[in-house]
């Protein structure tokens, strides 16, 4: 008898700590992220080791430049005014700096996916010589010698040096908790609010022409698609194709997420648009071939008034709350809200 409450216990006890690890602190429309099990190996205290050397231009090689530079958190973590993302010394990037957020439902990195592991990726603009010209050792020997991270890393482990794996990890723990569903799509999808007439028509359009590669929730299929813009002579990226080396994949680009949109400007790898306006022009005039559906030729047939409609939806999809998070924003030196 006592055996049986036991065992009985014990079963109780396994269910509670594995419904613990799979708590859900997404939203139920959202589904699983793909990176929820690599989370589950990160702590607080590593988020907040993550979060201090995010804001810290000690990465960079003359201690100009921090992530956060170029992913500031007012604009969803995107680099917004400037087409191409600025590193070291105002040298110019490939690439207009992404937004960052709801990561965790990513499986490879970067606008044509050339990182698939989260925990390496840091590793590509600490050492870009137009980012932050550095190497992992000489910023580990930096980072050492200062109290503040000897203490963070006590906090974590018995050793208060932070290795690489550290380092690593913690700055991963910190970008994949980056997460954005607070927005007016949101509380309509929670029955807490309703979309005007103009946004409900703008929504009925997007689901038409844009959900294909923008779905729905996280406004992204995470795929690798052209969407009909013009070839760049003077910064000419192949996109996926250097990847891939799959010729369908040339000039294909991750889809970006449409959520923080209003942020995020400007617009495409190059940045070369600068309102939403210019987007939807682009895609009214364009023929985008969407190779999701077998190279089928998607013409998008959009008035002037289905395009502002189409914006008004798009801007339900802002989320300030995320904007202003504190506990994402520029900590103190433990990595907790000022
Ligand atoms: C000089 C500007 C710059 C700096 C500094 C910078 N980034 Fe980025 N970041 C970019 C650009 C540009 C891309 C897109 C790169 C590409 O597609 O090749 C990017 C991409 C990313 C991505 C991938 C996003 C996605 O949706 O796939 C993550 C994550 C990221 N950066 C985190 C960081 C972290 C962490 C740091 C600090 C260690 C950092 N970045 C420093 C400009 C920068
Ligand atoms: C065939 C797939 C596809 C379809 C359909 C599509 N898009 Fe896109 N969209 C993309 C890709 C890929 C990019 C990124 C291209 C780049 O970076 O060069 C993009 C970029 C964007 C951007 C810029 C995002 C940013 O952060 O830079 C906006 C805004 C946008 N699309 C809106 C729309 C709207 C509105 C529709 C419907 C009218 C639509 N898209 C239809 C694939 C698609």
């Amino acid at each position: 008898m006592k055996l049986k409450l036991f065992m009985i216990l014990i079963l109780m006890g396994l269910l509670m700590a594995f419904k613990g690890v799979k708590q859900h602190y997404w939203p139920n429309y959202f589904p699983e992220p793909v990176q929820a099990r690599i989370q589950t190996t990160y702590t607080p205290e590593m988020r907040a080791l993550g979060r201090v050397l995010f804001y810290d231009p000690i990465l960079s090689a003359d201690s100009s430049v921090s992530c956060a530079s170029c992913h500031n958190p007012y604009t969803a973590f995107a680099h917004t005014d400037h087409a191409l993302s600025h590193g070291i010394g105002d040298s110019i990037g490939k690439r207009n700096a992404p937004a960052l957020f709801n990561l965790a439902w990513q499986s490879a990195f970067m606008l044509d996916g050339a990182v698939n592991h989260i925990e390496v990726q840091a590793l590509a603009p600490l050492s870009a010589s137009n980012e932050m010209a550095e190497t992992l050792e000489h910023v580990l020997t930096k980072l050492n010698r200062l109290p503040r991270y000897q203490a963070l890393c006590a906090s974590i482990q018995q050793s208060k040096s932070i290795s690489s794996s550290l380092f690593l990890k913690s700055l991963a723990a910190f970008v994949l908790s980056l997460n954005s569903f607070e927005s007016k799509y949101d509380s309509v999808k929670r029955h807490q609010s309703t979309f005007t007439t103009q946004e409900a028509k703008g929504y009925e359009k997007f689901k038409q022409y844009c959900n294909a590669c923008h779905a729905e929730p996280l406004f992204t299929n995470y795929t690798y698609q052209y969407n009909g813009l013009s070839l760049d002579p003077q910064y000419p990226d192949l996109g996926r194709y250097a990847i891939s080396l799959n010729p369908k994949d040339s000039f294909a680009f991750k889809v970006p997420s449409l959520r923080n949109i209003s942020y995020t400007y400007p617009y495409m790898h190059d940045g070369r648009y600068k309102t939403l306006q210019a987007v939807l022009n682009h895609y009214a005039e364009k023929q985008v071939s969407a190779k999701l559906n077998n190279n089928v030729t998607t013409v998008f047939p959009l008035s002037a008034n289905d395009q502002l409609d189409i914006i008004a939806f798009l801007k339900t999809l802002n989320d300030v709350q995320f904007l202003f998070n504190k506990d994402n924003l520029f900590p103190n030196d433990k990595g907790n809200n000022p």
